[in-house]
């Protein structure tokens, strides 16, 4: 019913407006004053947690790019060796697994079959098991050794929107906790990251309200058969999951590529017109990334694309080759993914009501799949 959606058309409008407080909600009482992550609830003992030799992410979709991302982090700030691997993939290629492997699932409703029965795969190996998990009660942290709950309330459009910035959120938690209970030397960057976790809620909230061009834009799309996306380091997980928004709303053809991979072949798709979503690095910091984006943007635009850029506010040195700019807050490099998904959910969205889709229910999807 139309209350049910707190006054928005569709649930999926409504989910995405509270991110904000799904992502304050979901570091809420987690980080003490002083900076020091509180996640006794993760009920496995740090010795345990000290003995960990690697780290494997196993997720379906949406929850699968959160894992795309949480790599970086995880091995950034860790140094623990991680992987991330579709669910539905895993259990058949016979990892390797053993006590000193930190299993987490990822899964917003936590009954996903794939998901399921890949974790019971790694504790029959003999693998402790993490979920990050937005239900509480369901199959996934029940069959788990430990969770960490998101705190994104439920979620109903089909499409996982809150849920995905909620996850990312976690993620980041869990890294930051291996980092401290492993005594890993910290350095001033993680302590920024920390101390700046606590302002992203109002960082997305600030996206938010800006989105007016991006949904023009995307209306302005609406007769396209494709739309490309780009990204790099963290950003390509980003590009995979505005593809995917796209494909699974607007029934389009959508494909996320890693930017280093153009001219090893997708450059080959570039012609007059295609639109091309690119997600920019951060110009601080990596800026070797950022020199290279820069020029795949420079190599797809003599080709003719119509390029959409998401960057940083105040990054000049892409402004020229932009079609359409998009402004993101200013964040440091690991965290880009919470705000640089927000304008892809919201272009998804839109362009799916302007080919006059269902947005709440895309045909063939359910919102959790619970068969292999
Ligand atoms: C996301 O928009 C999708 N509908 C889908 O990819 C989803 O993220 C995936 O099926 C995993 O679901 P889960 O998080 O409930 O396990």
């Amino acid at each position: 019913s139309a209350a049910e959606k707190g006054g928005y058309d569709y649930f999926m409008l409504k989910e995405i407006a509270e991110q904000p407080k799904a992502v304050a909600d979901t570091l809420l009482g987690r980080i003490d004053a002083g900076g020091a992550l509180l996640l006794d609830e993760v009920r496995i003992p740090a010795a345990e947690l000290r003995e960990v030799d690697k780290v494997v992410i196993v997720a379906c979709g949406t929850a699968y790019h959160a894992g795309l991302i949480a790599k970086y982090a995880i091995e950034h700030w860790t140094r623990i060796p991680c992987e991330t691997e579709l669910a539905s993939e895993f259990r058949y290629r016979d990892p390797i697994l053993d006590h000193r492997t930190l299993v987490i699932a990822i899964s917003q409703s936590g009954e996903t079959m794939d998901t399921l029965m890949a974790l019971r795969h790694a504790r029959e190996q003999g693998a402790r098991v993490l979920a990050i998990c937005n239900t509480n009660g369901s199959t996934i942290p029940r069959e788990s050794d430990a969770v960490l709950y998101t705190h994104a309330g439920p979620e109903v459009a089909v499409a996982s929107t809150k849920a995905f910035l909620t996850q990312l959120v976690a993620c980041y938690l869990v890294a930051l906790y291996l980092g401290q209970v492993r005594g890993t030397k910290w350095g001033d960057e993680v302590r920024s990251v920390v101390h700046d976790l606590a302002r992203i809620a109002r960082e997305v909230e600030e996206v938010l309200e800006t989105m007016e061009p991006v949904r023009e834009l995307a209306r302005s799309l609406a007769d396209q058969n494709t739309v490309l996306f780009l990204g790099r380091h963290v950003g390509y997980p980003v590009a995979l999951e505005g593809a995917l928004k796209l494909k699974e709303l607007a029934y389009m053809h959508a494909e996320g590529f890693a930017a280093g991979e153009l001219k090893h072949g997708p450059i080959a798709l570039i012609e007059k017109d295609v639109p091309v979503v690119v997600v920019v690095p951060s110009p601080r910091g990596r800026s070797v990334l950022h020199d290279k984006i820069v020029s795949n943007i420079q190599e797809i635009r003599a080709r003719g694309a119509r390029t959409i850029v998401i960057a940083e506010r105040g990054d000049e040195a892409v402004r020229p080759y932009a079609d359409h700019l998009v402004e993101i807050p200013v964040t440091p490099v690991l965290l880009q993914p919470l705000v640089a998904t927000v304008p892809l959910q919201v272009f998804a969205c839109e362009l799916a009501t302007a080919r006059g889709n269902e947005v709440d229910q895309p045909r063939n999807l359910a919102k959790s799949v619970t068969v292999e």
